[in-house]
């Protein structure tokens, strides 16, 4: 049995190592893919793997025909949109993701990139604190969460909607549930975004919304690029002057947002949020752990295709 890591951003080394020991004491076999460049490489690589670990990688319809011999692709990380979930399907492929694994160091990042934007980008200019401040979370999930406790220790005050969380669960966390995304971004200075990328939610962070944000507001993104509307955001920013935008997802228009608002935003020049050693550790080796599983027992606990 041949488990591959395919990732063109890679795991810390000690991440791989504890793939590796997983994998090994199966009897199975390791190969890695890492910093790959082309995708022709990786369809290389996929010939004869029975399982796939991956994180952004792109697993599509040319890559699962490819991998002839795949049983089963674990995302090592929470969102799955990078994984064509029918084609996987059609080709009796198994897909998972491992939540939860890896939401300490998103969170942790959200609060790099407030305090980088509350204090003008180290520009040396006396900027604001974080604390007393209305905290906004979009979406309640494991990041959410765990934004809502980094959040605590500020001393900001916590807000959150979740469109699928009931009002209570999010209560009994010590956050203010509120009724609509607008009325997220209406109450607090600062909205962090965490909702996936589906069809419902790409472009849904536009102009009209983002513009309820109060005075000297800030938008955090370390969810996905693909749920802000660009240019609606590139036209508010330049009608209200005092909003900050910072992004662990670099725009497609980032050459256009970094040459028009240099002081009211930032991108990571590559996504950052989950890469630390622990979260590669905590993702990669329940990655490896679900593989084992379902082939040893046939779980398919995390299983996101049908
Ligand atoms: C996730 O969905 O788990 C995060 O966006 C992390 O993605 P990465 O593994 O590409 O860093």
């Amino acid at each position: 049995m041949k488990v591959l890591v395919a990732t063109e951003k890679p795991f810390a080394a000690v991440a791989v190592e504890g793939i590796r020991k997983e994998v090994e004491a199966a009897g199975y076999e390791l190969a890695l893919l890492e910093k790959y460049t082309e995708k022709a490489q990786l369809l290389e690589a996929v010939k004869d793997a029975n399982a796939l670990i991956i994180r952004s990688d792109k697993v599509d319809n040319e890559v699962l025909d490819a991998a002839k011999e795949l049983k089963i692709v674990v995302r090592a990380g929470a969102g799955y949109d990078n994984i064509d979930l029918e084609a996987a399907t059609a080709h009796n492929v198994v897909a998972m993701n491992t939540p939860g694994q890896n939401s300490n160091a998103v969170a942790e990042l959200v609060f790099g990139l407030l305090v980088f934007a509350v204090r003008n980008f180290f520009n040396g200019k006396a900027g604001t604190e974080l604390m007393g401040k209305k905290l906004g979370i979009l979406a309640f999930g494991n990041v959410g969460r765990n934004v809502a406790r980094v959040a605590a220790g500020f001393g900001m005050e916590v807000f959150a909607y979740d469109a699928f969380c009931p009002k209570e669960a999010i209560e009994a966390a010590g956050v203010h549930a509120v009724d609509s995304q607008d009325a997220l971004f209406e109450t607090c200075d600062v909205v962090s975004l965490h909702i996936p990328a589906t069809p419902e939610t790409k472009q849904s962070i536009n102009k009209a919304l983002v513009g309820k944000l109060k005075k000297g507001g800030i938008l955090v993104n370390t969810a996905r690029k693909e749920v802000i509307n660009e240019s609606e955001l590139l036209d508010l920013m330049a009608e209200r002057t005092d909003i900050k935008y910072v992004t662990d997802i670099m725009p497609d228009a980032h050459a256009e947002f970094a040459e028009k608002f240099a002081d009211r935003y930032f991108s990571t020049p590559k996504k950052m949020g989950a890469q630390t050693a622990e979260a590669n550790i905590n993702a990669g080796i329940a990655a490896a752990k679900q593989i084992v599983g379902y082939f040893q027992t046939g779980c398919e606990k995390f299983r996101v295709n049908k």
